[in-house]
């Protein structure tokens, strides 16, 4: 049986235990037709089963990967009551939880009081960030490199804020004189330094961009939503973790416990330094009842409504696998950090493909071997195919031609990108895994 039935058992449990603190409530069941509810339930499993295997190890493309179960177990006791964390009166356990979860997250960054909270995903808490680095720098452009997540340039629109691009070097990572130069026309209030860009997992060069701050006035914000767990892993590269160890001294950061942090969809969260940017928040609703003089935390965030669940599974998962280095999870994260140099290494010694940037994270991209960029191009899209006929599951990426030409001088061909294929190894037992998944990424290419 491929999911282990122990977990419903443990979760029966957990809802004994939180059915005895409402036992002095008067008797109340409400009648549901269960024979309704299951023959709906097994036609909806059917209907998942349109997915491709995200929590195999033989997935092996797109940032996806089921929750630890203790964050599942804990999601679902959490649902028989439904918290909203939106005001203290509908989240009252769930809030404190999301409290000490805050706390715990910006203690791994070397914070001590950040103000924060947890929200639907990266996207939400980038447009939180910079919404506030428009309250702060009214008038001013936010610049982030030209590998950033779409979604900085998205929001800026949304927020009506000018936005502009950093050239990247071959390896993905912000070009500092790139953006020096555009710090020097004194129009950028805020710069988004991305740890583990989407497309590659690169790590832009974090003290380097600090050290403009001696020069110019500006605010840094920085997105790890993909690769900010890395913090407490201990083999990353040197690069890597110069950047990381600085992480402290910048304004925001966003990270997304529903990428690293085993949590399910949609966990996001955004942090900032100095909690003072609370008041920009301010709000008077007559609708949110106050019950307490505590700050709650519908005051510090643009959603309202927000899923007590996801406090209450994100606590457990802190519970039971706390952000350590050396601990359990940092072990992990070292896992995925490994499996993805041993594909690159795998990869590197084939001839029918050409390895790209060496992964700063667990993040592997790679060009099919051909005669020039379109030829190559078709490679990477049918070993794409022919890889999922055996169930191996890549994910494609459009990259610019210049990037691949770094690492493949013999490179052809006038066109400006390139596909490549490409494969996030968020999973530590992708570390066994990559013989099996090289072994059908090479009959793929050869076949
Ligand atoms: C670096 C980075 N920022 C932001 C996002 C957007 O996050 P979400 O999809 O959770 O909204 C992603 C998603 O992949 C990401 O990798």
């Amino acid at each position: 049986m491929m999911f282990d039935l122990a977990e419903i058992e443990t979760l029966r449990k957990s809802l004994d235990t939180l059915a005895k603190g409402f036992s002095d409530l008067p008797d109340f069941g409400p009648d549901h037709d269960y024979a309704a509810i299951g023959a709906v339930l097994n036609e909806a499993a059917k209907k998942m089963q349109e997915n491709f295997p995200y929590h195999h190890p033989l997935y092996a493309g797109q940032m996806l990967k089921p929750p630890h179960p203790v964050a599942r177990l804990a999601y679902a006791m959490s649902l028989w009551l439904n918290p909203n964390n939106h005001a203290l009166d509908g989240g009252i356990a769930s809030s404190a939880m999301e409290k000490e979860c805050i706390a715990n997250l910006g203690s791994m960054f070397g914070w001590e009081k950040p103000l924060g909270h947890i929200c639907g995903g990266g996207t939400m808490a980038n447009l939180e960030a910079l919404w506030v680095a428009g309250r702060l720098h009214p008038g001013k452009k936010i610049v982030a490199s030209e590998q950033t997540h779409y979604t900085h340039a998205r929001i800026s629109d949304v927020l009506s804020l000018a936005f502009d691009e950093a050239a990247v070097s071959a390896d993905g990572r912000m070009d500092v004189d790139s953006l020096e130069k555009l710090l020097s026309n004194g129009d950028v209030g805020t710069v988004v330094v991305t740890l583990g860009t989407t497309g590659v997992g690169a790590i832009d060069p974090l003290p380097e961009i600090l050290g403009l701050r001696d020069k110019h006035e500006f605010r840094i914000h920085v997105d790890a939503a993909y690769g900010g767990y890395f913090h407490i892993a201990s083999k990353l590269g040197a690069d890597a973790r110069r950047a990381f160890d600085r992480i402290r001294e910048v304004d925001s950061i966003v990270i997304d416990p529903h990428k690293h942090g085993l949590q399910p969809y949609g966990c996001g969260c955004i942090l900032f330094c100095d909690p003072a940017v609370g008041n920009l928040y301010k709000h008077d609703s007559p609708y949110t009842y106050f019950t307490s003089d505590d700050l709650h935390l519908g005051e510090i965030s643009l959603e309202c409504s927000r899923a007590g669940a996801s406090a209450v599974a994100l606590w457990a998962t802190q519970k039971l696998l706390p952000m350590n280095p050396g601990g359990e999870f940092a072990r992990s994260l070292d896992k995925c950090l490994l499996a993805a140099r041993a594909l690159w290494q795998r990869l590197d010694q084939s001839d029918s493909f050409k390895c790209l940037m060496m992964p700063e994270i667990d993040i592997v991209v790679y060009a099919a071997n051909g005669d020039d960029i379109t030829d190559s191009s078709r490679n990477a899209r049918e070993i794409f195919a022919r890889a999922a006929t055996q169930n191996l599951h890549l994910a494609l990426i459009e990259l610019p031609a210049n990037m691949a030409r770094h690492y493949w001088p013999e490179l052809t061909g006038d066109e400006e990108t390139i596909t490549c294929l490409r494969s996030c190894l968020m999973k530590p037992e992708h570390l066994d895994w990559i013989e099996q998944i090289f072994s059908i990424l090479e009959t793929s290419a050869k076949s």
